[in-house]
């Protein structure tokens, strides 16, 4: 168990709150006062302490630089109507992490201190927590090799940190996605479950390409045949067809989302039909082609429910029936948005009080 009292705090001297505009946030651009950072070193993390955000210094021979060792997490606080302070599955976020740490050779980080560094620190930082409609605080732990040395090996030392910054939507409009067929995200055997740092690296190619052709992002295909939907880069990915909510079930190759776990959670409890499975591209086209497909759109702690507006394939955009989101997303992003700001009750036991 770690004792909270190991946390050693350094307050700012300098708040920067007031540069914060409920009215205009953009997503990832303005860090709350401080940042927690626990260091790995002889076998345990050490040195808890929160202090000023602030640049930190690495060895330009770090570890993390050079081969990415480098995981993360991502997940938000809201403000109750009572003004309360909530964090959505924390648990669940810790969890993750750890999932992700066995994969690339990085230790556990403990639950206990991974809750007791996010509870001091959105605390400590909870003026910025921000309470306007569609708004949250951002919170990003991450770790990273922190070992000095160019070789190829495991790292030995590493350091867990977590930063946060008040937000507003990620994606302001729906989305227009290209199903991708040439480049892959994952393979069976690969880190595509992880939430690495070298996943969204290398999927910036092959987005800038579909950017550069009018699209906000891919929907990444399986990598040894590209005939089936996988998941988004920024966000798991759904479609609504004949009344069922469709996705791909979370495998090797998927991250699996809180949120989208949270979606199918409430979804089935609505008594909507839910298929998980392997969802070819040819069906979507089909359905697209048939004015069945209903709605399209993607589940992510960044992205919340992200309408999809028009999905590329090949040289066809295939037209979805509610591009601007549907009847199903619109409920359930305003059910999930309930339960996080505690305007309804959490019957789920999902939201964490600070
Ligand atoms: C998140 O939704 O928390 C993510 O990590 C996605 C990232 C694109 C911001």
């Amino acid at each position: 168990m770690i004792d909270t009292q190991t946390i050693r705090i350094q307050q700012t001297s300098q708040s920067r709150v007031n540069t914060l505009d409920e009215s205009n946030i953009p997503f990832g651009q303005l860090y709350s006062d401080h940042m927690f950072i626990a260091d790995y070193k002889d076998g345990e993390w050490q040195d808890l302490r929160i202090e000023p955000y602030q640049n930190i210094s690495v060895s330009p021979a770090n570890s993390a630089l050079h081969y990415g060792i480098t995981i993360f997490e991502g997940l938000k606080a809201y403000r109750n109507p009572q003004g309360e302070i909530m964090i959505f599955r924390p648990e669940a976020n810790a969890k993750r992490l750890n999932i992700s740490a066995e994969r690339m050779c990085i230790p556990e980080v403990p639950e206990a201190l991974f809750m007791e560094a996010l509870t001091e620190l959105i605390k400590l930082d909870s003026s910025w927590v921000p309470s306007s409609p569609n708004t949250a605080l951002y919170i990003r732990p991450f770790v990273f090799g922190a070992d000095e040395y160019i070789g190829i090996r495991p790292s030995e030392n590493f350091r867990f940190m977590i930063i946060t910054c008040p937000v507003g939507a990620y994606y302001s409009q729906p989305v227009n996605v290209k199903i991708e067929t040439k480049f892959s995200r994952a393979f069976d055997g690969g880190t595509g479950f992880a939430k690495a740092g070298g996943n969204y690296a290398a999927s910036m190619y092959p987005a800038k390409l579909a950017q550069e052709k009018g699209f906000h992002q891919l929907i990444w295909t399986d990598g040894k045949t590209h005939e089936y939907i996988e998941e988004s880069g920024t966000m798991n990915v759904m479609f609504v067809v004949d009344g069922k909510i469709l996705t791909a079930p979370t495998s090797g190759t998927i991250l699996k989302g809180i949120t989208r776990d949270s979606v199918l959670t409430i979804a089935r409890e609505w008594g909507i039909e839910v298929e998980e499975r392997p969802i070819a591209v040819k069906e979507i086209v089909a359905a697209a082609r048939e004015g069945r497909l209903e709605e399209a759109f993607g589940v992510g702690t960044a992205a919340t429910i992200a309408p999809i507006a028009k999905i590329g394939y090949e040289e066809e955009i295939l037209e979805i029936n509610n591009p601007s989101g549907g009847e199903f997303s619109s409920k359930i992003l305003k059910e999930l948005n309930d339960i996080r700001t505690g305007v309804i009750e959490d019957k789920y036991g999902w939201t964490y009080k600070v």
